[in-house]
């Protein structure tokens, strides 16, 4: 019944609902499209609806509110937030931009609106890397997570300034510790570990794979592992049992759950397609500015 009442408002409205992969099982199974945060980017700017409702925490509502300026955007529960892209609330990258005059600064999609609009580049977990090093640059500032700033320098050889010094996501940063991982590659011996780049050093080095959530559920699919940990958020192996049925698919630690992702429930859905509410606003020179900014990003990842 639920269900139903959603697909006829959907239609109703000509509205699409995109949902992050971390999401509940339960709104993804309704979603039109589920992604990383740069494939549901991407999507947004794509999609032929005058209503998208994004599932997903606040700025990936914010993002999809700036790409679509003509559009209806839809966050269904707008406490879901983000405690990663709070260590960039204030104004904290101001204070970066006089003491590195000349670095450019790339700030992660984990990030406020008015953060992605004074920074040089976005980047997500999935785009991070190619973004940096094509910049051609020798030391770059990068923000809010260190853990990605660190797996980006590795990655590329350059000198990479975390802003601030200590942003992390509580998920990965305490529950897909070294600890959680130690214990369950002790609880499960011969299991493959596919981690993503905001967890720490020491758990990405005992991975052999390391990338954003949807290049995860690619890797799961091609590994030949028939039993695979997944260390981030719970919410993933959801999904990568869907897409990998014959493997045996674990999250690293089961309790490692984004409560913010999961503010998100059917009923949101619904009554968010009811009321069109609660709707993104934005103001407008800072999502032309950060549209500029994403535009530009993206853009660069895209060549060759
Ligand atoms: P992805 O872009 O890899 O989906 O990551 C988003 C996120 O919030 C990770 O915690
Ligand atoms: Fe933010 Fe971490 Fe939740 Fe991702 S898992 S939305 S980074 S708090």
């Amino acid at each position: 019944m639920l269900y139903e009442e959603i697909a006829r408002l959907k239609k109703l409205r000509n509205a699409v609902i995109l949902a992050h992969n971390y999401q509940l099982p339960e709104v993804q199974d309704v979603a039109d499209f589920v992604g990383d945060s740069l494939e549901l980017a991407l999507k947004a700017q794509e999609v032929d609806a005058d209503v998208i409702v994004m599932a997903g925490v606040k700025f990936m509502a914010e993002m999809v509110a700036a790409l679509n300026p003509d559009k209806v955007v839809i966050h269904p529960n707008s406490y879901a937030g983000c405690p990663l892209a709070d260590f960039l609330n204030g104004g904290v990258l101001s204070g970066y931009r006089s003491k590195f005059p000349g670095e450019p600064l790339v700030v992660y999609v984990n990030s406020p609106i008015e953060a992605k609009a004074s920074a040089d580049y976005v980047a997500t977990s999935s785009s991070a890397v190619k973004l940096v090093s094509r910049l051609g640059a020798d030391r770059v500032l990068f923000g809010p997570d260190r853990n990605l700033a660190e797996f980006v320098a590795e990655k590329t050889g350059v000198e990479v300034i975390p802003v601030p010094p200590n942003g992390h996501c509580p998920v990965h940063e305490f529950l897909i510790s070294r600890y959680y991982a130690e214990k369950a590659l002790e609880e499960h011996p011969g299991a493959e570990l596919v981690v993503h780049p905001e967890a720490p050093r020491e758990v990405r080095r005992m991975a052999s794979f390391v990338g954003s959530t949807s290049q995860m559920l690619e890797y799961v699919q091609r590994t030949r592992a028939s039993k695979v940990l997944l260390g981030t958020e719970e919410g993933l192996a959801y999904r990568a049992r869907k897409l990998a049925p014959g493997k045996e698919i674990l999250p690293l630690n089961a309790r490692a759950v984004c409560a913010d992702m999961k503010k998100i429930t059917p009923r949101h859905l619904l009554e968010s397609l009811e009321r069109l509410e609660p709707k993104v606003t934005l103001d407008p020179r800072i999502a032309s500015r950060a549209r500029e900014v994403i535009e530009r990003s993206l853009e660069l990842v895209r060549r060759g």
